[in-house]
């Protein structure tokens, strides 16, 4: 399986998972080839990528080890809960209130997994379609704090209050004017004023509910302090800041960072990583980022990339706590020719072989097209 632009899709391509609107409509499933309809039906609802069966693997003979990925929470459960956020933050603009029920019960459900898939590394960024954005990362950011949780060793209260907060941590955004927050340029300095109340503006709704707990108002009121004192509402630092608060500040800049934007592809995990580890003491608490990190995929199982020692090959197993060395597969040889059945390497074991660069995914399908020679 692999992530491509929608720009380079092509007819054949199969459809390797489910692709769904913002809504939480089944648009393609999983399965289905490719034709010119369905691939300008997927641009022109703003998709910029999706997941196809990767023809590399097939040719490679070795599918399973790919394409059975586990996930932290199913499928299922994402869209659900980006439907209930849909739904509830467009109530939200309109009543300055919120159907806490079902929060609730989304966010118990998404405890329940990530408790069962315990161990289990984020492998895959999430795929949605542009008017979405705010939707789909509520959710992921909710997925992220709560996996970061569970490895703090939070009760089951605890893991409520935090998941809960981190899935309305931008509840306060449905009240700025639309037209900031979708404006596809810089902010001028006004209109970022007016985008900055939102934790403020969050905070107010969220503490007048009397089903959600004050805590929880706290992250969406703390989510953009930094851990030096430089960020917004109130110049909080250090402690002074709620832990739940620094670690859905942590969740939310990266997967901001690592989503597919209008017109601007996601960064690649591995820069993600650096960037993640620039912000330690400045942004985020350093303790907190590290038990975070070590759950992130650095090279996603899938990845193709260059080795020191010239060759090409393609992650294939990663183990948590050592995810800068994965175990990869040989695809091509110094030449970029491709081999037919080249050697597993683990890269815990081979300690003077390291990976000096990563293919994007658009650079990674060139070595779909070319035929094995050895
Ligand atoms: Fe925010």
């Amino acid at each position: 399986m692999q992530k491509i632009a929608t720009t380079h899709l092509q007819p054949g391509m199969v459809i390797a998972r489910n692709v769904f609107s913002a809504d939480g409509v089944l648009l393609l499933s999983a399965g289905t080839v490719l034709n010119n309809i369905y691939i300008e039906r997927l641009r022109l609802l703003g998709l910029s990528s999706i997941y196809i069966q990767n023809p590399l693997i097939s040719q490679l003979s070795d599918s399973e080890i790919i394409d059975t990925i586990p996930e932290i929470v199913r499928e299922e459960t994402r869209v659900q809960a980006v439907q209930v956020v849909h739904t509830a933050f467009q109530n939200l603009a309109t009543t300055h209130n919120i159907q806490t029920r079902q929060f609730k019960e989304t966010a118990s459900m998404i405890i329940d997994e990530v408790i069962k898939n315990n161990g289990a590394m984020i492998q895959l960024t999430d795929i949605r379609s542009r008017d979405g954005y705010t939707f789909g990362h509520s959710v992921n950011v909710c997925v992220l704090a709560t996996m970061t949780g569970v490895q703090m060793g939070y009760s089951i209260p605890q893991l409520r209050e935090l998941a809960l907060g981190a899935m309305l941590h931008d509840a306060g955004k449905m009240l700025v004017p639309k037209e900031i927050l979708v404006k596809p340029g810089p902010l001028t300095a006004c209109e970022m004023k007016i985008m900055q109340q939102h934790p403020d503006l969050g905070f107010d709704i969220l503490r007048r509910q009397s089903e959600i707990p004050l805590l929880s108002a706290h992250i969406a009121f703390q989510h953009h302090e930094k851990f030096d004192g430089s960020g917004y509402t109130r110049r909080l630092g250090r402690t002074d800041i709620h832990e739940y608060a620094r670690i859905v500040a942590i969740a939310d800049v990266y997967d901001a960072i690592t989503s597919d934007r209008p017109y601007k592809e996601g960064i690649l995990p591995h820069e993600a990583y650096e960037i993640m580890m620039s912000l330690a003491d400045t942004h985020f608490d350093p303790a907190i980022l590290q038990i975070f990190l070590s759950q992130i995929a650095v090279y996603p199982v899938g990845t193709v990339v260059k080795l020191n020692t010239g060759e090409v090959a393609m992650v294939i197993r990663v183990i948590p706590g050592l995810q800068t060395r994965p175990t990869v597969k040989i695809i091509a040889d110094e030449n970029e020719q491709l081999l037919k059945d080249g050697r597993e390497l683990d890269l815990t074991k081979h300690l003077t072989t390291f990976i000096s660069k990563v293919f994007t995914e658009t650079e990674a399908l060139h070595f779909s097209f070319i035929t094995p020679v050895r």
